[in-house]
């Protein structure tokens, strides 16, 4: 046997280690992805100490701390007194919370193109699921969605997935926002269109190919993947490697990819079921 076997080492003992960090300890994060990173890395690596070291540096890029975050538990009570003040002041709350983090802020100036853009290929639709969604949801009030429309969110982060409950409330949805490493466990609920947005190309760092899968295994009649067409310091141009990551994830599949680009964002549009509303849009 291996001896750095996840069953030769007290793996939940690192675990309980790397979850105490500062930078962790009030996220809640599921234990799971921890055990993930690390039973990975343990099978490959040439000791414990480099093992634990590579998994804390992929938890670090799956959790991004240095894109951003709001202080929460003033946002909870921020966000109390804008419901109060009705739909203006929710949207200016909205903006706030999406001006917090790197991946939203960039999408403020084109926010309503964005998504109009998008449903034009894909219709308005009645059911949504934002995967890996972190202050996406806050972008509700720029979709035109229908009143009844069911928005399921899903992130690892605890706090930031509390804060989306509160206010899908506010907004007059259900609270449908879920703490889930949705790698580990994608969702399987039957829904129209599915947000994946800036987050398959750390998938794919986190495991590579995971993307082909992971998208199989999604009931939905859309994905829509965004993708960052160069590099956070703007330096780099990463549109060809995008396209590669999308054209292998769906290899093999009977999909239409339906490429859009909105700003700084890549976006295709893959039908998997249903109906195409508009292919030259
Ligand atoms: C780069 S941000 C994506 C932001 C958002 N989709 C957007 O474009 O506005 C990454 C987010 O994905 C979450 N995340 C990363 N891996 C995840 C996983 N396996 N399951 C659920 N959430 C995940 C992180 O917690 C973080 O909030």
């Amino acid at each position: 046997m291996n001896a750095l076997s996840p069953d030769t080492v007290d793996i939940d003992k690192i675990i309980a280690r790397i979850l105490e960090n500062r930078k962790y300890r009030d996220l809640n994060m599921p234990a799971e992805t921890v055990k993930d990173l690390l039973r990975r890395e343990l099978s490959r690596a040439k000791d414990l100490k480099t093992a634990e070291k590579n998994a804390r540096e992929k938890l670090h890029q799956i959790i991004a701390p240095y894109l951003g975050d709001p202080d929460y538990a003033q946002a909870q009570r921020t966000l109390a007194a804008a419901q109060a003040g009705g739909v203006a002041a929710l949207r200016v709350w909205c903006l706030e919370m999406l001006a917090a983090h790197t991946s939203s802020k960039e999408r403020i100036p084109v926010m309503e193109r964005f998504y109009r853009q998008i449903f034009d290929v894909t219709g308005l639709p009645n059911s949504i699921q934002d995967l890996a969604c972190a202050m996406n949801p806050f972008a509700i009030p720029w979709m035109n969605l229908p009143e009844t429309v069911v928005y399921r969110a899903y992130d690892l982060h605890s706090p930031r997935v509390a804060l989306i409950q509160c206010f899908l409330r506010a907004w007059g949805l259900p609270p449908l926002a879920f703490v889930r490493d949705i790698l580990l466990e994608p969702p399987q609920e039957q829904t129209e269109v599915t947000f994946f947005f800036k987050e398959a190309h750390r998938f794919e760092a986190r495991r590579k190919g995971s993307c082909a899968e992971f998208f199989r295994r999604l009931q939905t009649n859309w994905i829509v993947v965004s993708l960052p067409s160069e590099n956070l310091t703007g330096q780099h141009q990463m549109r060809d490697r995008q396209r590669r990551l999308i054209d292998d994830a769906v290899k093999g599949e009977d999909w239409t990819v339906i490429p859009l680009e909105i700003e700084k964002e890549m976006v295709f549009c893959i039908r998997k079921y249903g109906e195409e509303k508009n292919s030259n849009p």
